[in-house]
């Protein structure tokens, strides 16, 4: 079989409980699909920080950008911290900029069996978030200005940094449709072009890019209208491309219409690098106790398997999520955790693959 090699950072909090769920679906659907495994652990994330003062060790980046792929679980510690209150595990940061993954990408979709925090019934609940990566508000990361009764941080918009994820954006919809999704795919571009001349210049360059695929629709949105959409409407949409901060407010709420934060995986997609994980923080209070939802790390290690290529393994994993839910094996609890704990879910995936 072919060999797949997967680097794996197994992050803080409940990140080590869900990636031990991935890699033991990992194996499984490796083993039936003729997939030969090379699994390297590469520390990294905010304990880590805490151990060494660093989020990742001395050429990490490149042994993560050797790997065919990156499986990551989520990092940060609350009590890792900078002295202004933000992330020192800082490796949000660190991979997303050092890996240059441009391209922050979110499927949101309703599971036969989950309730979502909307009336919408699956199918209904079926689009892809593109998250900008690596500028807008977060390029001003540690870099804002700060003074004692005042702070203030830069928006970055650049042509380049829009342009490339805004085509993966309608690259990622034609594909889509081509997989018998839609009958015309479109994207949506999400801003505030109203008030922001950061915002006009990415709806700008979102045009010209546009205008090179007639064949997908694409229209605009103000980010307001698009957070009222995304509830009220969900099954307007196709595929959302936006600026990083907006896409990490509505990436979240998303979540909640297709059963909380447990339910989305993302792939990080760069032109060398990339890597997987829940949209999800660390969640340190649930850490240890097996209560975790191991769905989002699941949903991430089927976009892996996409993007490396081996899209059979990649469907078995997300069909076997899909019947888990669909058959009642696993049901969520109000707060949005198994009723049955992480352990159950990975065995009703196992079963089901
Ligand atoms: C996300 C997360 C990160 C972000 C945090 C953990 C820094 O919320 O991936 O959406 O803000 O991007
Ligand atoms: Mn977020």
């Amino acid at each position: 079989g072919r060999t797949l090699s997967v680097a794996v950072i197994r992050g803080d909090g409940i990140g080590p409980e869900l990636v031990e769920s991935a890699l033991t679906v990992l194996r499984a659907v490796a083993q039936r699909h003729g997939i030969t495994l090379d699994v390297r652990e590469e520390p990294a994330g905010a304990e880590h920080y805490r151990r060494t003062g660093r989020a990742v060790d001395p050429g990490a980046l490149e042994r993560l950008a050797t790997a065919d792929a990156v499986l990551k679980g989520p990092v940060g510690l609350p009590d890792v911290r900078h002295p202004d209150g933000t992330e020192a595990g800082l490796l949000g940061g660190v991979l997303r900029t050092g890996l240059d993954t441009f391209a922050n990408v979110r499927p949101v979709r309703l599971l036969p069996g989950v309730r979502g925090a909307t009336r919408h019934e699956p199918g209904e609940i079926d689009y892809v978030l593109v998250r900008e990566n690596t500028e807008g508000l977060y390029a001003s990361r540690g870099a804002g200005v700060v003074a004692r009764d005042a702070a203030a941080d830069q928006l970055l918009v650049t042509r380049t940094g829009t342009r490339r994820v805004v085509r993966y954006a309608f690259e990622l919809a034609r594909r889509r449709a081509g997989g018998g999704r839609r009958a015309r795919p479109e994207v949506v571009c999400v801003d505030k072009s109203n008030v922001l001349r950061s915002f006009a210049l990415f709806r700008a360059v979102f045009d010209e890019v546009a205008a090179d695929y007639p064949d997908v629709a694409a229209r605009h949105l103000y980010a307001d209208a698009a957070a009222h959409d995304l509830v009220a409407h969900p099954e307007r949409f196709d595929v959302l491309v936006m600026e990083n901060f907006l896409g990490d407010i509505l990436s979240d709420l998303a979540a909640a219409t297709v059963g909380g934060l447990g339910m989305c995986g993302a792939a990080n997609i760069g032109d060398g690098a990339a890597y997987f994980e829940p949209i999800h923080g660390s969640a340190p209070s649930l850490a240890g106790r097996g209560l975790a939802n191991p769905t989002s790390q699941l949903l991430s290690l089927a976009l892996l398997l996409e993007h490396t290529g081996h899209d059979p393994a990649a469907a078995a994993v997300r069909a076997a999520v899909e019947r888990a839910y669909a058959d009642g094996a696993v049901a969520l609890t109000a707060a949005g955790s198994p009723a049955t704990g992480t352990a159950s879910v990975t065995a009703a995936v196992l079963e089901r693959l």
